[in-house]
């Protein structure tokens, strides 16, 4: 198997896969201090679409993984699926889904899959004018990939008009933001929910919650995400039922619908509003830190499922999970979500995986003679079980003070306000 990515997501994903019988060997392209563990590292990009695709032929892969959306949205799996190799991940038509927010939100009207009322504009006057017909906050989003930084949540009507003009005007995202989508804000807790899919037959995951702001709290700027728990006890059974019927059952028959056989996983950031959930975002990769807490409670064979997936027949497959919680807790480099630090080496690795039921994931991070040192942003994820979310958080930071590097910060509340995450 081959895991394309270097983060946290993608080293529970060769954490995960290294544990099955299924799998026999893996390879992590670039991968990083962690994946070396369970893989063989080869420096290839994960831009490098035919450097990933000439290694995956010379090597005879049999399942390459994706883990991150910008591969995809290139349209590495159309490149694997030409060699005839197999991989879990969408092709380009189906990455759409998280590489243009408008094409997704089209897609929402077309099929009914509840979402917040929201218009495309490519012109900034065009948007500043229809911004009188909102009440504040409005939300502003770049159509493609802006690295995490595409979508601002403004107060008021100066802020609002400021993201457009970064966007619109300014280019700040270039062609990404070249058309952007200005959507109602709705009021409620935000959960994620992904579910694993061969384009036909649909297999949700246990639910996930993850805290994007950088302070306690869910204060400070928008991060790529300081932790995550599973399950959600916030969502009712029934909740549960309407989420997959309504957002992830009607996903796959509308791509399946609009000619597009999507293999991989779906993911579905909610706000769950008092009239229901409604969708802001669809990824179409595994979500980061939420894999790092999802993928401990996991008792089947990931690489069955990833495979199945490829293969179409998913429907032969169950899921199982678990009883227990995980919580998943980021340590950030001094800086970060802005320009940060790194080269500092990291202290206490080991003691921290002796704590019990605890792994390590390593997201910015490298070898340096011999001592791991921080190499990103987000360095770690430190996931923990427990019979409940408050054991397996207690574990989590019983491993996290045991780990330290110069500059490092976490947040002290992940998993606590179980009664909502507030949109960031
Ligand atoms: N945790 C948010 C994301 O993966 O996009």
């Amino acid at each position: 198997v081959l895991v394309v990515g270097q983060g946290g997501r993608e080293h529970a994903l060769a954490w995960g896969l290294a544990g099955n019988p299924t799998v026999d060997r893996i390879y992590a392209a670039p991968g990083n201090a962690g994946m070396a563990e369970v893989a063989t590292c080869v420096p290839i990009a994960v831009g490098d679409l035919p450097g990933l695709v000439d290694f995956a032929k010379r090597e005879a892969i049999d399942l390459t993984v994706v883990g991150p959306e910008a591969p995809l949205v290139a349209g590495l799996a159309d490149e694997l699926q030409v060699r005839g190799l197999r991989v879990f991940g969408p092709t380009r038509a189906g990455a759409r889904i998280e590489g243009s927010k408008v094409w997704a939100r089209e897609l929402c009207e077309r099929h009914g899959i509840p979402s917040p009322r929201a218009r495309a504009f490519t012109e900034f006057d065009d948007a500043a004018r229809y911004l009188e017909d909102l009440e504040p906050p409005f939300v502003v989003k770049a159509d493609g990939l802006a690295a995490g930084k595409g979508v601002t949540v403004a107060p008021d009507r100066a802020t609002a008009r400021r993201a457009l003009e970064d966007a619109l005007v300014n280019r700040v995202f270039g062609d990404a933001g070249s058309r952007v989508l200005v959507e109602e804000f709705v009021e409620g807790t935000e959960v994620s929910a992904l579910a694993l899919t061969d384009g036909r037959d649909v297999l949700p995951l246990a639910l996930a919650q993850d805290h994007k702001r950088l302070g306690d709290g869910d204060t400070g700027p928008n991060t790529g995400g300081m932790g995550a728990y599973s399950p959600v006890p916030l969502v009712s059974e029934d909740l549960g039922h309407r989420i997959v019927e309504e957002v992830l059952i009607r996903a796959v028959r509308a791509l399946e619908d609009e000619g597009i056989r999507y293999r991989g996983v779906v993911y579905a950031g909610l706000m769950l509003s008092p009239d229901g959930p409604r969708l802001l975002e669809f990824n179409c990769r595994f979500g980061d830190p939420e894999t790092q807490a999802l993928l401990p409670r996991l008792a089947s064979d990931l690489g069955e499922l990833l495979l199945a997936c490829v293969e179409g027949n998913l429907g032969a497959y169950r899921i199982h999970w678990s009883p227990k919680a995980c919580v998943s807790v980021v340590l950030a480099s001094r800086g970060y979500p802005g320009e940060y630090e790194t080269g500092h080496e990291i202290g206490g690795l080991e003691e921290a995986r002796k704590v019990q039921d605890v792994a390590v994931f390593h997201a910015g991070t490298a070898w340096r003679d011999d001592r791991v040192v921080t190499a990103g942003g987000r360095v770690l994820a430190v996931s923990a079980l427990g019979r409940d979310l408050a054991e397996a958080r207690a574990r989590a930071y019983a491993a996290c003070e045991v780990v330290s590097f110069e500059g490092m910060r976490y947040r002290k509340d992940i998993a606590t306000n179980l009664s909502g995450v507030r949109r960031g």
